[in-house]
């Protein structure tokens, strides 16, 4: 692959802006400026390039964590709010990169981005889904009954099918931490809405093994690596029916 396509397949735009780039000497490869844009590479991937002082190591696909924060909606196109989209670089949407399932617009915490469709399907719609754990904070006081009734299955609105809770737990009077595995239109909230509740916060904080990273403020996102993107896909340990 020669540095134009490599550059292209970064999202850095046609081949004439990427030549421009190249030309101009905005474009350094492991610190060096590089001018031959026919610059040839047998494996393209893992190379540290710097373009306009953007350092970044070329990868095949991205996979990506943000720290969703509230009133942003998961959405190329936004009715009411921000997209999440624009707290990416612009880049990253030119590789098509797509947020990894929805998280309501007042809805925080763990949102992931990612162009690898398999990615995506694995953790979003598979058969095989993984699961999302939240923290919640309710308008009533929890009680067993009311963890019981998520854990043992709802009805929801318009489903005839019941869902349940993975787990359940309490963490104070009216907020607890639930795990899922199946991604329904506003499944959470309809679920405590079913168990005679309602959620007034929710707050994404786990999907598989990942765990939000605590240093990521609402709005930040960061690179996952490889180990974090097979986190992601793995059981989450704490599936247990406790409260
Ligand atoms: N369940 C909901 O109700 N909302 C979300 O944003 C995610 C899960």
């Amino acid at each position: 692959m020669d540095l134009i396509k490599l550059l292209r397949s970064q999202g850095f735009g046609s081949r004439n802006e990427v030549k421009y780039l190249i030309e101009n000497e905005f474009v350094r490869i492991n610190g060096e400026l590089e001018k031959d844009w026919k610059k040839s590479f047998k494996n393209p991937f893992g190379i540290e390039i710097s373009v306009d002082e953007e350092v970044f190591v070329t990868q095949e696909h991205l996979y990506i964590v943000m720290n969703k924060p509230a009133d942003y909606e998961t959405s190329h196109k936004p009715k009411h709010h921000l997209s999440v989209f624009e707290l990416l670089p612009e880049r990253f949407l030119r590789r098509n990169v797509q947020a990894v399932g929805r998280l309501d617009v007042d809805t925080t915490g763990l949102l992931l981005f990612s162009d690898d469709g398999q990615f995506i399907h694995q953790v979003s719609s598979g058969n095989k889904r993984c699961v999302k754990t939240y923290e919640v904070g309710a308008k009533h006081p929890t009680t067993s009954a009311f963890f019981e009734h998520l854990l043992n299955g709802v009805l929801l609105h318009d489903d005839n099918e019941t869902v349940a809770a993975l787990s359940c737990h309490s963490v104070d009077e009216c907020r607890f931490s639930m795990q899922i595995d199946s991604g329904k239109y506003h499944q959470v909230k309809r679920m405590v809405a079913a168990a005679s509740n309602r959620v007034e916060t929710l707050h994404r904080t786990a999907i598989g093994q990942f765990l939000l990273p605590a240093e990521l403020e609402a709005g930040q996102w960061r690179y996952l690596n490889e180990t974090e993107v097979q986190a992601c896909l793995s059981k989450a340990e704490s599936q247990t029916r406790t409260e």
